[in-house]
């Protein structure tokens, strides 16, 4: 399973490393009319659909809430909290570079953050520490994605929810364009299918779990049974 590793393609090192496709990728979620075409034509859905799940996640928080957003990339869930609220807001990545653009976004946006470098598969914080964990766009970036679910999980609160998405290996051929070329750069990891996710999900603890397709993008949430 180990398939990043094994073939001497670390891509959380890639990452951390601020891998030039990492700056791209920033590039094309800055929501710009170009990037929303790229991403469009990338993974043959809309970057809108994820910031629609961010809010709709976010703005079923009260106030005072903990949130983590790992992995925050440059800071594209940023763009959906509304600056009049107060959640605690902790966003970690594996990249210094990422996590200065997070810092950027945020001052922009007046927005108080925490930032955090964190690798996914060993989370420094507390069990329970966050009632809702956002990991967009992510399992499939990682090493071992199962470790990922398990830790991501582990940090939300019983009862608490977790939302991301993922690409998944064995869809259509028309999907397999980002994983091409993903691999092909070195920054994407083994990715999982469909019926993995939803037994990893649930070993870690997840319950009333939906998964959502949009492209080559599945979106995925549940809630953490307490
Ligand atoms: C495709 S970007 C997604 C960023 C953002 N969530 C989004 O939806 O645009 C993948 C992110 O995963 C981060 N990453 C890669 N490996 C990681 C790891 N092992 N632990 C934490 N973050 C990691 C990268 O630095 C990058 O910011």
């Amino acid at each position: 399973m180990l398939y990043g590793r094994h073939m001497g393609r670390d891509s959380t090192a890639a990452w951390r490393g601020d891998h030039p496709w990492a700056k791209v990728y920033d590039a094309i979620t800055d929501r710009t009319g170009v990037g929303r075409l790229l991403w469009r034509i990338g993974v043959g859905s809309d970057l809108e659909v994820l910031h629609r799940t961010a809010r709709a996640e976010l703005d079923a928080l009260p106030d005072g809430a903990a949130v983590l957003d790992l992995p925050c990339g440059g800071g594209v869930v940023l763009r959906d909290l509304p600056e009049d609220r107060s959640l605690r807001y902790t966003a970690a990545d594996v990249s210094p570079a990422m996590l200065q653009r997070t810092r950027e976004e945020a001052a922009e946006r007046g927005i108080v953050v925490e930032t955090v470098e964190a690798d996914v598969e060993d989370l420094p914080f507390d069990d329970g520490a966050f009632d809702l964990v956002l990991t967009f766009t992510s399992l499939h970036c990682f090493p071992d994605p199962h470790r990922a679910v398990q830790e991501l999980v582990r940090a939300v609160r019983p009862g608490g929810r977790l939302a991301g998405s993922t690409m998944l290996r064995g869809g259509p051929p028309r999907h397999r364009l980002g994983w091409v070329g993903g691999t092909a750069l070195g920054v994407l990891g083994p990715g999982c299918t469909r019926a993995e996710l939803e037994q990893w999900l649930a070993e870690a603890g997840l319950v009333d779990v939906v998964l959502d397709p949009s492209g080559a993008i599945t979106y995925f949430a549940g809630t953490r049974s307490a």
